[in-house]
Parts: structure tokens; C-alpha cells; sequence
């Protein structure tokens, strides 16, 4: 993958600086932004130094301690305004008690009340609206399942174990072909898109980047593990009844098999995986270590919240009543 397009200022002094030696003397601030496009597509190639990094950045890049100052004033501005989002979202649990976690924490998703994407591809979206959506789903399907990665070696045994079972579906059971992220790559092609990792970050919207922005964030950072399975329960949780919609929509509009493949796959699996990420990693960790519980609702926050700005961003764009 090569540097995305600058968005502004930021990412401008950013990419420009990534392009040179490492060890360069650059002056980066995150205030130079101009907006919110800016700071998201600057944090976002900032993160994905740690995953697959760029063709044209030297890989030396990842620990400079210039670019790791401005991705620390990103994550100051992505994280007070989740924290503020979520103020007005909190919870209302009526015990702390760390045997109500897993129903508090499925009554929570459950109430919780967005647009749904994979509703209206099921039975209104037109196959151009439908190819859109997948180019956006791409920036997070194709690394599927890796920020969640950051968090395993920092958990103690049952949950640790617990999280590697489902990661080990997530990528494949030791099949390559299963991979989630090869049967989303398998499903483009098929459906006449672009397969490499990260090719529509370009046409990315700003929920979208965001959406990525917030699971890298709260992955790499150890002080909110609790924050990332939680936004992991939330997706597993909220995945498998809109992927039986997904697969029926891509019938519908008469899709190749493999993309329709890729969401069958998530309406068993996730199921599984709902109750793997809920009672065997979020409420053990939490009955170890019991100030997290409310990190874990935070968590599950930032996943249906950016997962709704995504959704009704797109459903706006079309002109859809959400
Ligand atoms: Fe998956
Ligand atoms: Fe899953």
C-alpha cells in the first residue's frame, strides 16, 4: 500500500515528512489540523505504520517520536469526544455485581437503537449503493480482527485464552482460505472490486476512518484493554443477525457467491463468537480486575456509536430516510 492522499494540512506536513529518511527533523503538531478529515486520515496512516505499514514509508517510521507526539494529540482529541459521546450514553446498571455483567452488558447492546445498514441492503439498495458499501467495509475487513490482536499478550490466562479461540476462527482455524480477511479479499474480487489492502482508503469517509481509528486506538493502548473487548463484544454481538441480512440483500442483487460466502460465514460464527467475547473474556477480566467494567461499556460504546455515524453517513449520502 503507498500513503493515502493528504485531507489537509496535517496529513500533508505528515505524509510529506514519511516520505523521507527516517531520523529527519520534522516539526509535526496535531493542532495544525484543519477538521476532522484531516486529524482522521493523519491517525489513520500514523496506526497503520503497526499493521502492514506503507511501500513508500521506511518502516523505521513506526517509533519516531515525532510522529508518535502527533498521533498522541489525535488520540487526545478521538478519545474526549468518545468520552463525551459516551457521557451521554452510559449505562444504568443497577448493581456492580460481576454476575449481571453479561446481561447488562447484552441488554446494553441490544437497546441500543441505530440505522441498519444491512436492513436496507436486504431489500432496497441498489447494486451501485451496495458495491459503495463494500468499498467502505473494506478499510476495516481486510485487516479484520487485528486490532483486537494488540490486546492478547496483555490479559491474564482465561480471558487470554478465550480471546485467542476466537481470534483463531477470525483467522482461518490454521486455514488460509478460511481467513476472515482472505474470504472478504476473495468476496471483492469476485463482486469486480479492488482486493489490496487498503485500496478504497482514498474514497474512505470520515466515519469510516474513524470507526478504524477508535479499534486501533484501543487496542495499542494497554490502560484500555478492557475498552477493546468490549467494543469486540459489542461487534460480535451485533454481527450476526445484520450478516444473514447482508447475504440475503447480496442474493438479492444477484452478487457472486463469494462475497455472499463472507456473510454467511459471520451469521454462525459470530454467534459463537458473541458468547465467547461477553462470558469467557469480558466478564472474567472483569471479575479480576473490577474497575473495568465500566471500560468495557465504553468500549461497547465506541463500537455501536461509530458503527451508526458510519451507517447513517452513507444512508444520508443516498438520501435514505434512516
Ligand atoms: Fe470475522
Ligand atoms: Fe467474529
Amino acid at each position: 500500500m503507498l500513503l493515502p492522499k493528504a485531507r489537509g494540512t496535517l496529513s500533508e506536513q505528515l505524509f510529506t515528512a514519511l516520505r523521507e529518511e527516517p531520523g529527519t527533523a520534522v516539526v509535526l503538531d496535531a493542532a495544525v489540523a484543519d477538521d476532522a478529515e484531516d486529524r482522521a486520515i493523519a491517525l489513520w496512516a500514523s496506526y497503520e505504520l503497526h499493521y502492514r505499514g506503507f511501500e513508500d514509508v521506511d518502516d523505521r517510521w513506526e517509533w519516531s517520536p515525532d510522529v508518535l507526539r502527533v498521533r498522541a494529540g489525535l488520540e487526545e482529541v478521538l478519545e474526549s469526544e468518545l468520552r463525551e459521546r459516551y457521557d451521554a450514553h452510559r449505562p444504568e446498571r443497577t448493581s456492580d455485581r460481576v454476575e449481571d455483567l453479561a446481561k447488562d452488558l447484552f441488554d446494553y447492546i441490544a437497546a441500543h437503537d441505530g440505522p441498519s445498514m444491512a436492513r436496507y441492503v436486504q431489500t432496497d439498495a441498489t447494486e451501485a449503493q451496495t458495491m459503495e458499501l463494500l468499498r467502505q467495509k473494506s478499510v476495516y475487513h481486510l485487516k479484520e480482527a487485528d486490532p483486537s490482536a494488540w490486546v492478547v499478550p496483555r490479559l491474564p490466562t482465561g480471558p487470554k485464552a478465550a480471546l485467542m479461540e476466537l481470534q483463531f476462527d477470525e483467522y482461518g482455524d490454521g486455514n488460509p482460505a478460511r481467513l476472515h480477511q482472505h474470504l472478504f479479499e476473495r468476496g471483492l474480487e469476485a463482486a469486480g472490486l479492488r482486493s489490496e489492502y487498503g485500496a478504497y482508503v482514498d474514497e474512505a469517509t470520515v466515519p469510516v476512518l474513524e470507526s478504524n481509528n477508535v479499534q486501533s486506538f484501543l487496542g495499542l493502548h494497554r490502560r484500555l484493554r478492557a475498552a477493546s473487548l468490549g467494543h469486540l463484544a459489542a461487534f460480535e454481538a451485533t454481527s450476526s443477525i445484520p450478516s444473514r441480512r447482508m447475504a440475503q440483500g447480496l442474493e438479492r442483487l444477484g452478487f457472486p457467491d463469494e462475497i455472499v460466502e463472507y456473510y454467511r460465514e459471520h451469521v454462525e460464527a459470530d454467534a459463537v463468537h458473541e458468547q465467547l467475547a461477553v462470558r469467557d473474556i469480558c466478564v472474567p477480566l472483569v471479575e479480576m480486575e473490577p474497575t473495568l467494567a465500566d471500560d468495557v461499556f465504553l468500549g461497547a460504546f465506541a463500537c455501536l456509536d461509530t458503527e451508526d455515524r458510519q451507517a447513517r453517513d452513507l444512508l444520508e449520502r443516498w438520501g435514505v430516510d434512516a
